[in-house]
């Protein structure tokens, strides 16, 4: 339809069908209705038939013969039969589950997650899905907040990277009505990663500097590549809560960064405009929220109850809600639901699609590269390094994890635990035909949890971990003697899934006591041991690693983890991932991150009291950024410059020459950090700039450039404007953000 058809639709509808457009409501209430129980949970809730009847969009509901069947019967109904948005949370896989968002960061290769994303949209599309609340944008630092887990991490560069090639993914690029293609919805807008006490929905006290120069470049870069939608976040920003945050929305979201999509609320999010203090009715939320330019008001009644009343009383102006409604319309012609109301919906395709081999070939392929290897020392049994495992080694694997289907992590909605490969599975399938002097055996050891209050889960998988308690003696005595018979040990423990996520912030980042004590008696018995490690954020590990001759953070990987651990464990593969977020030494240490600034005071390692140092611990992260091990080694000649200085328009070129030093195939990510040394405000030490993930052979030499330019340099300057400023730069190269090798520019002042 063209923009004056879309007009003259508009115009024909009655404010109350214009104001219901912008109405968001779960598919519950659909489905109910299929079975006639109309009364139930929607009078609950307080839906009303005739808002059910003329409600613009659906949420959380999924399956091509389902969908198909409502949108028939909605737009039966509706009165100019304006078809349904059909939404969903497919953060990272809607049936084939890929790796968690966080770990996706550590494969350092947007390329993968941009794949990722377009096997989610084909799946989802099949399914009848329009739409993803996707990608998570949100920069993090603090890993008491549990929804670390679906941020690709730390750095505003790298972050910024995976969200624009997540947007392309599950957009494509040649329009949202294109097969196998659905709108991204860029979350959460705006700094909700920064809440205080890493506390989740908790207040965000950013300086306008630090939210534009960190938190807003992996929103803005999504929106530049195309994103359809933006959703706000929960949280307030400088004591404004973002559903109702004119400044934030109007000002930077549609002014600056040049949005002009659909804005989506957060679930109920308008109505928590009361409990933060901002209003105390319903109407007056929804007053707030329309005059910040939101568009959709997800599962509340404010807009569906109140704008009619607003309007009619001139507090609200029609024109306000014709703009927002004029955008939902927009959308769905974008997405061609006018012409093809189904769009791919499609059982056979959803059959096909869905966890097909190619498509569980691609979220191998991925969690393969996002497994961070963070130690590998010998295994005194063979005096060489005890990953990959020697065949000839006797293995026990156990933990929890060691035959555990729930490592899909806190956002796999659609996902399904019989569906993943277990870490057992993929070693089975590995060695099924491998001829070996002993094959694993498996064994839990303990329980995944000690205690499951405020941990959500089904009541199945409650009941496995009752009865794994009920055993717990048994299952520790089983271990600990298959320890003692075994030569390695090869350990799977970690989080449960829903310890992260959202609502799950945590202030002790460690693993369950049960799990702690299995490490502790196995390695009394056999110090050989490896340790695979399940979590949704960082945890405190430096005691925990101590009693670890090798660790290999898994992350949660997916339905195709199993296999993808055991190709890295038998050496198949070598590991890749390097760390999109740092690990700390304590939770004292909360937040740390590369990017730290020089203060006054640094601290440079000579032992003086009156230093920015902490009495009883590093100032460094225990693990750092860009960190990551592999099978092989690489070394790093120096860094050469083409020319010491540039103009605005100039190019510098920064070579280097990395060589695998090592006896097998490795990728190694090879990062650029730049310093600028002075500025109208402090600069940090240095700031990822450029990554490059390269596969060399054994031996192999390749010369490394990266190209430096003025927009490169450039940050949220003194002026409040994006600005570089002449001076004197230094530059980094190297596998880690601890890289001390440099070199100087200068950018000049023409
Ligand atoms: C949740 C989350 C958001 C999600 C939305 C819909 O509260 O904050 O990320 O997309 O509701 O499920």
């Amino acid at each position: 339809m063209d923009k004056n058809g879309l007009l003259k639709l508009l115009h024909s509808m009655t404010l109350e069908e214009k104001i219901n457009q912008m109405l968001q409501v779960s598919g519950f209430y659909f489905e109910y209705e299929e079975e006639g129980i109309l009364t139930g949970p929607m009078n609950q809730a307080g839906i009303t038939k005739r808002e059910l009847d003329t409600a613009g969009s659906v949420i959380g509901i999924a399956g091509a013969e389902k969908l198909k069947k409502i949108q028939r019967a909605y737009m039966e109904k509706h009165p100019q039969g304006i078809p349904l948005l059909f939404m969903a949370d497919v953060i990272y896989g809607f049936k084939t589950i890929f790796p968690i968002p966080l770990a996706q960061g550590c494969s350092f290769a947007p390329g993968l997650a941009r794949e990722g994303a377009e096997t989610a949209a084909a799946e989802a599309a099949a399914a009848g899905l329009h739409l993803t609340f996707s990608p998570m944008a949100d920069l993090v630092r603090d890993p008491r907040w549990g929804r670390v887990m679906e941020s690709t991490g730390e750095d505003a560069y790298l972050n910024s990277c995976f969200s624009a090639e997540m947007v392309k993914g599950y957009q494509g690029e040649e329009g949202l009505d294109k097969k196998g293609k659905i709108a991204a919805c860029v979350k959460h807008f705006a700094g909700y990663g920064a809440p205080l006490g890493g506390r989740d929905y908790n207040t965000v006290e950013l300086s306008k500097r630090t939210l534009m120069d960190q938190y807003m470049p992996a929103y803005a870069s999504a929106i530049n590549a195309g994103a359809a939608t933006v959703m706000a976040a929960f949280n307030t920003l400088d004591g404004v809560p973002a559903s109702a945050n004119k400044w934030l929305m109007r000002d930077i979201l549609r002014g600056e960064l040049g949005f002009e999509g659909v804005l989506i609320s957060d679930w109920n999010s308008i109505l928590e405009l009361i409990p933060h203090g901002l209003a105390e009715t319903k109407g007056e939320a929804a007053k707030l929220a329309m005059e910040a330019g939101m568009d959709i008001d997800m599962m509340t009644t404010c807009y569906s109850r109140h704008l009619q009343k607003l309007v009619d009383r001139g507090e609200i102006l029609e024109e306000l809600v014709d703009e927002g409604v004029l955008r939902i319309l927009e959308l769905k012609n974008k997405l061609g639901l006018f012409e093809h109301p189904f769009k791919d919906a499609d059982e056979a395709a959803e059959k096909v699609l869905v966890l097909s081999k190619a498509h569980r070939e691609k979220a191998r392929k991925m969690a393969e590269e996002t497994l961070v290897l963070l130690k590998n020392e010998n295994d005194t049994g063979t005096h060489a390094p005890i990953l990959p495992i020697s065949p000839s080694r006797k293995v026990a694997v156990m933990g929890p994890y060691a035959d555990n289907p729930h490592t899909l992590g806190a956002w796999a909605l659609f996902g399904e635990a019989r569906d993943t490969v277990t870490l057992k599975a993929g070693i089975q399938n590995l060695l099924r035909n491998e001829t070996m002097d002993s094959f694993p055996v498996f064994a839990a050891g303990c329980p995944i949890l000690d205690d499951l209050d405020k941990v959500e889960m089904p009541e199945a998988e409650k009941e496995e971990i009752l009865q794994q308690q009920k055993q717990r003696a048994a299952l520790l005595a089983e271990a600990v003697d298959l320890a003692r018979k075994s030569d390695v040990v090869v350990l799977a423990l970690g989080e449960h899934y829903a310890q992260s996520g959202e609502a799950a912030s945590r202030t002790v980042l460690n693993l369950s006591q049960g799990q702690q004590t299995l490490l502790d008696r196995i390695y009394e018995v056999n110090q050989e041991i490896i340790l695979v490690l399940y979590n949704g954020r960082p945890l405190i590990l430096p005691e925990i690693m101590k009693k670890c001759r090798a660790v290999l953070e898994v992350w949660m990987p997916g339905t195709e983890g199993g296999n993808a651990i055991a190709n890295v464990l038998y050496g198949k593969v070598n590991p890749s991932g390097r760390l999109s977020m740092s690990f700390p030494y304590r939770e004292g240490q909360i937040p740390v991150c590369y990017r730290q600034y020089s203060t006054g005071r640094p601290y440079q390692g000579e032992a003086y009291k009156y230093l920015s140092q902490y009495l009883d611990c590093p100032n460094e992260a225990f693990l750092p950024f860009g960190f990551g091990l592999s099978y092989t080694t690489f070394s790093y000649g120096p860094i050469r410059l083409n020319r010491r200085s540039m103009g605005k328009d100039g190019v510098i070129r920064a070579q280097i020459s990395v060589k695998n030093t090592g006896t097998c195939e490795g990728k190694e990510v090879v990062q650029m950090y730049i310093q600028d040394k002075k500025g109208t405000v402090a600069r940090p030490l240095r700031e990822l700039k450029g990554f490059q993930k390269i596969d060399m052979k054994p031996g192999e030499e390749q010369e490394i450039s990266f190209e430096i330019t003025e927009p490169l340099l450039r940050f949220y300057g003194a002026r409040e404007k994006w600005t570089s400023e002449p001076g004197m730069f230094r530059v980094y190269i190297g596998p880690d953000s601890t890289c001390t090798d440099f070199e100087e520019f200068e950018l000049l002042s023409n």
